[in-house]
């Protein structure tokens, strides 16, 4: 039997969880912002996107499921998203709490997301918007190029290139475009995915956590502005 002091820590370190939510339009730069802070904070990176394309990739159940949306630049349904994200915070290295990149993107998600964490008296810290104009976007995708071993390793042929054309800075690998950043899909995931991101947008400014950043801005400067909403929605809890 657990005794009431280790239950009440494991209770405790539960609440103190820190769970931030990243929303912003595709290419707005929520997985740029969201590795740096989590790296800095000490928190999960969690990305839907990068989970997904995993699963897709190692040709997993959840991967044949979800492969048609992720390609097409659809949502995946709701149900497996939810279910994916409770299973990956319920681990121990999301013990110190999250930051969520690209969940929720609905606000059936919103809700859940509300309500699964509340069943462990927890919510969401602070939701920070990364707000880019739609033109940005397509060039900001059009020229991302991730490495073909490490996704994490991003860049972008304008703003960030790599030192060596096509050649990952950081592994030596080869660097690829995405599926979904090929000009047709882009132009069909900004029209599926933004009307429901406004939604999510609406949701966290009714419960009072939603802070905005400019996105169109240097990367380090966006950073800057996160980390400030970021420490004035921990001195506001
Ligand atoms: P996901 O991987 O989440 O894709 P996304 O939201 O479309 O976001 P991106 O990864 O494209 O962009 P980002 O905002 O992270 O920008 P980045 O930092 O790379 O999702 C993929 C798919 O999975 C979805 O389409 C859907 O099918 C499915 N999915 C995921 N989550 C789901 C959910 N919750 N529900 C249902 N389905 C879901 O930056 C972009 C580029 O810009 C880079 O080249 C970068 O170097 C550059 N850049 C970044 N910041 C700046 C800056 N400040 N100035 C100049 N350039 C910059």
């Amino acid at each position: 039997m657990t005794s009431p002091a280790l239950a009440g820590a494991a209770t405790r370190g539960r609440h103190e969880r820190r769970i931030i939510v990243m929303v912003g339009a595709p290419g707005a730069g929520k997985g740029t912002q969201a590795r740096r802070l989590a790296a800095e904070l000490g928190l999960l990176h969690l990305s839907t996107g990068e989970l997904f394309r995993e699963a897709v990739r190692d040709h997993t159940p959840l991967g044949d499921k979800v492969r048609s949306y992720v390609e097409k630049g659809a949502l995946v349904p709701d149900d497996l998203t939810v279910a994916m994200v409770e299973d990956r915070l319920a681990r121990p290295d999301a013990d110190a709490g999250a930051i969520l990149d690209g969940f929720p993107r609905t606000r059936a998600q919103a809700e859940a997301l509300a309500a699964s964490l509340g069943r462990r008296g927890e919510a969401v810290s602070a939701a920070l918007y990364v707000e880019v104009a739609p033109d940005a976007l397509i060039d900001r995708l059009a020229g991302r190029r991730v490495c073909s071993t490490n996704e994490n390793h991003v860049y972008h042929l304008a703003s960030h290139p790599p030192a060596r054309p096509g050649v990952c800075d950081i592994d030596g690998a080869r660097l690829i475009q995405r599926k979904d950043d090929e000009p047709a899909t882009i132009r069909k995931r900004l029209e599926r995915q933004l009307p429901p991101m406004y939604e999510v947008i609406d949701h966290y400014a009714e419960t009072g956590v939603l802070s905005a950043v400019q996105g169109d801005q240097p990367i380090d400067e966006v950073t800057a502005d996160l980390r400030r909403c970021i420490s004035s929605a921990g001195r506001a809890s």
